[in-house]
């Protein structure tokens, strides 16, 4: 377990096109490829440890991939039964997702994960999915992985979800494509609607309206997927923080996905203060675009709403939070205990061992802003805890430790780092 001590940085002015492409839209395009007739083509496919954990499972279940390091081209005769155990590693987008694809395919599947997948729940997906006809099964009940799933005939549903997660929407969406009839989903708030938009392109009959996706079942397979995957706005985030508390700091972040369900931090920011400005460039499967952000003193807000909008931001705006003037507030965010680790602890925690004022509360916390102190830091391996407390470390400094969580999301951290400050490894 590598550990990292990062020094503060001076100003700074830099543009960023290399951002890691988006996770999610890449776990979705290895998937979906399945689903198609024809080679699908994918470019700027994230190459980190999540994804490609994706991409071998999509070998795994039968699939041709051509890789010329540029061009990923994908081909399925269909999904066919694996001798291997499927490992998605840390990847609960990865598991969840899978379980609603695999649930009507013809075979057995077991898939696992990470010492820390492992302890995530998965009865949000497993539940509806087993209620509909599939036959899910793992420790406590369905609940925890290993997962064992045997393809089954599917019951059409109405299904009406009480949180907000793209990752038990879409594992619905994929089901539903293989159900005996018209499927409705609805959910509390929208989530990320990437499964939506590139479903469609691919010629689903997928429709949204409101709260509601209505998903028909799959009479052909779909057309492939032609896709350039854009930078992912998570990822970019960190960035944005770093030029927000960077006094006299300006980055601009070139090709993200500007989706509204994504950007989300990028305004809790604006609305702290910093200026950021918004530059469309593509708009295919994805709006895509670049995402400029200027350093300006910053005040506490309040975020209470639309939480899965920028539920993965959450750490890295909290050390904005930190550097605020004000009494920053986060409600309604319980999700945050069930991410890569429990995020409000784990927020919480780091930012005390900083010597930030917080108080915890059940579904969120309050963040005092002060003066940043340096301080030794364990990710739990949680690559956004990592990622969010290297960046406070540019104000004042910073040890983190277990550090090789990074590779899951975003392997070349440390590179576009480095353009900032000195970064040591021990
Ligand atoms: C994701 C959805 C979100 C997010 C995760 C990626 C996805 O999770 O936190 O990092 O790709 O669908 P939930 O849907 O569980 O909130």
């Amino acid at each position: 377990m590598s550990k990292v001590k990062v020094f503060p940085a001076e100003k700074f002015s830099l543009s960023m096109d290399e951002i890691a492409p988006d996770k999610s839209i890449s776990h979705r395009s290895a998937m979906f490829s399945m689903l198609a007739c024809g080679t699908s083509e994918i470019s700027n496919f994230l190459r980190a440890e999540d994804t490609l954990n994706t991409l071998e499972i999509v070998k795994n279940l039968g699939a041709k991939i051509e890789d010329d390091g540029t061009i990923i081209k994908i081909s399925s005769d269909g999904i066919q039964e694996s001798s291997k155990i499927l490992d998605c590693g840390n990847s609960g987008t990865g598991m969840r997702l899978f379980c609603g694809l695999l649930s009507s395919a013809n075979g057995h599947f077991i898939l696992t994960g990470d010492e820390y997948l492992c302890r995530r729940p998965m009865k949000r997906v497993t539940s509806p999915l087993r209620d509909i006809g599939a036959k899910l099964d793992g420790r406590n009940d369905g609940d925890l992985a290993p997962l064992s799933i045997r393809g089954a005939s599917l019951k059409a549903f109405d299904y009406v979800s009480k949180i907000a997660s793209a990752q038990v929407k879409s594992a619905m969406i994929l089901a539903a494509l293989r159900a005996d009839g018209i499927c409705t989903y609805t959910e509390p708030e929208l989530s990320r609607d990437h499964t939506e938009r590139m479903l469609k392109g691919m010629g689903a009959e997928v429709k949204v309206d409101g709260l509601t996706t209505t998903i028909a079942p799959m009479k052909e397979l779909l057309s492939p997927l032609k896709i350039r995957v854009p930078a992912d706005p998570s990822s970019a985030f960190f960035f944005a923080v770093a030029a927000a508390i960077t006094p006299d700091s300006k980055i601009i972040l070139e090709g993200v996905t500007l989706n509204v369900t994504r950007i989300e931090a990028f305004k809790a920011l604006e609305r702290m203060g910093a200026d950021i400005k918004y530059e469309l460039t593509d708009d295919k499967y994805e709006p895509v675009g670049n995402i400029t952000v200027s350093y300006a003193p910053l005040h506490a807000i309040t975020v209470e709403e639309n939480i899965s909008w920028l539920i993965d931001e959450l750490p890295a705006l909290s050390i904005a939070f930190a550097c605020a003037k004000g009494v920053s507030v986060v409600k309604n965010a319980e999700e945050l205990r069930v991410k890569e680790s429990d995020r409000i602890s784990t927020v919480v925690n780091g930012l005390m061992a900083c010597g930030i004022t917080v108080d915890e509360y059940k579904d969120g916390y309050t963040v005092k802003g002060g003066l940043l102190q340096s301080a030794a830091i364990d990710s739990h391996g949680d690559h956004r805890i990592a990622m969010s407390f290297i960046i406070a470390g540019l104000r004042c400094g910073m040890e983190v430790d277990d550090i090789d969580c990074i590779n899951t999301s975003f392997p070349n951290f440390f590179d576009l780092l480095s353009r900032i400050t000195k970064v040591e490894f021990k």
